[in-house]
């Protein structure tokens, strides 16, 4: 049987770059070795949006689309909405004995969330314990691998946890599935900052038209202290290099800008048209394949009631399990 995979994300907008290479590209190439399952997680994306649900509803094709944009093919690719398999929920609360408080309060993820949505003390115990459900979200599948950024290893951790505390006390059921990080766990924000992140303003989405593209790879950061194109300038660090390297295949034009960047022998200017063409030249196929998913609404509905169709007879048999693991399956 072939190894299973259960990614995916919250749908609270379009995917960017960032994306693409914490998780995304290993999708692409995975789906031919794995079974694949990619979760669009409209119940935990109201965890911290339950106040405007059109929100996480209006992005839930978005987001099926951008997955299929890149080249994911469902006949290889299961894509499913979190809201449509109950089983997840009523995992979430036989995984909510076996975790502590104090234990969701050190997963330095939630921390920062908690930070940055500005929650203060009154966190909302869906959010606070997030994490489980994503256990649920990876367990019920009983997935083998999971990739993604950087930025959700300590979710899998605990999902590790959660599976092994199951096991122990009720009989083995789970399997302890792997994280996979991409090649670059974590990218840098067009402006500088440490991560692309659809909060900060700092993307550049994988739908982003060659217009929006342009514009926002000749306003990106590059080295502050370069007053002049013919004072030396800084790669290491420099958002418009740490791309070329990443998203330019011409290594050699890469190599030969780096040098003369580094020399004072070049402009910001060609070293962002340079990016621009590169960035263009890769998005334009996933442009292309949404454009033909975009023209048929209907085919992205079927695939996702397919997705969630399959998926479902697949949560029912490890659902069943694990009631009978625990005693619980009265008949
Ligand atoms: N937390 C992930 C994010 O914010 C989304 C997600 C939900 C997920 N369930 C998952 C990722 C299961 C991997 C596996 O993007």
């Amino acid at each position: 049987m072939k190894k299973r995979i259960l990614t995916g994300e919250r749908p609270t907008g379009k995917l960017h770059l960032g994306h693409y290479v914490g998780s995304l590209k290993n999708r692409v190439s995975l789906q031919e070795k794995y079974d694949q399952y990619i979760i669009i997680a409209d119940i935990q994306a109201l965890t911290d949006n339950f106040k405007t649900p059109e929100k996480v509803s209006h992005n839930v094709c978005e987001v099926a689309m951008d997955n299929l944009a890149v080249g994911l093919d469902p006949e290889k690719t299961t894509i499913f909405i979190q809201s449509k398999i109950p089983q997840i929920a009523e995992l979430t609360i036989l995984f909510a004995n076996l975790v502590t408080m104090s234990r969701l309060s050190r997963n330095p993820t939630v921390k920062s969330e908690i930070g940055e949505k500005n929650f203060g003390s009154s966190v909302p115990l869906g959010f606070f314990m997030y994490p489980v459900s994503q256990a649920a979200d990876i367990l019920f599948l009983n997935a083998d691998l999971v990739p993604v950024g950087e930025d959700q290893l300590p979710h899998i951790e605990q999902t590790r946890e959660i599976a092994r505390s199951f096991n122990n006390i009720y009989g083995k059921v789970f399997n302890i599935p792997e994280a996979l990080v991409g090649e670059c766990p974590r990218l840098i924000g067009t402006d500088g900052n440490a991560k692309m992140s659809k909060s900060l303003g700092n993307c550049i989405y994988l739908s982003d038209s060659r217009d929006e593209l342009k514009d926002k790879v000749m306003r990106m950061f590059t080295d502050p202290s370069r007053i002049h194109p013919t004072d030396p300038g800084r790669v290491e660090g420099n958002p418009v290099f740490i791309y070329h390297s990443i998203f330019n295949p011409d290594k050699e034009e890469v190599k030969d800008l780096e040098d003369r960047y580094k020399h004072g022998k070049v402009g910001d200017i060609e070293v962002k048209e340079k990016l621009f063409f590169a960035l263009d030249k890769f998005l334009e196929p996933i442009r292309e394949r949404r454009r033909y998913y975009e023209e048929k609404p209907n085919l992205v509905k079927e695939i996702l009631s397919e997705g969630t169709r399959k998926t479902e007879i697949e949560a029912q048999k490890v659902m069943d399990k694990v009631k009978e693991v625990i005693g619980i399956k009265y008949t």
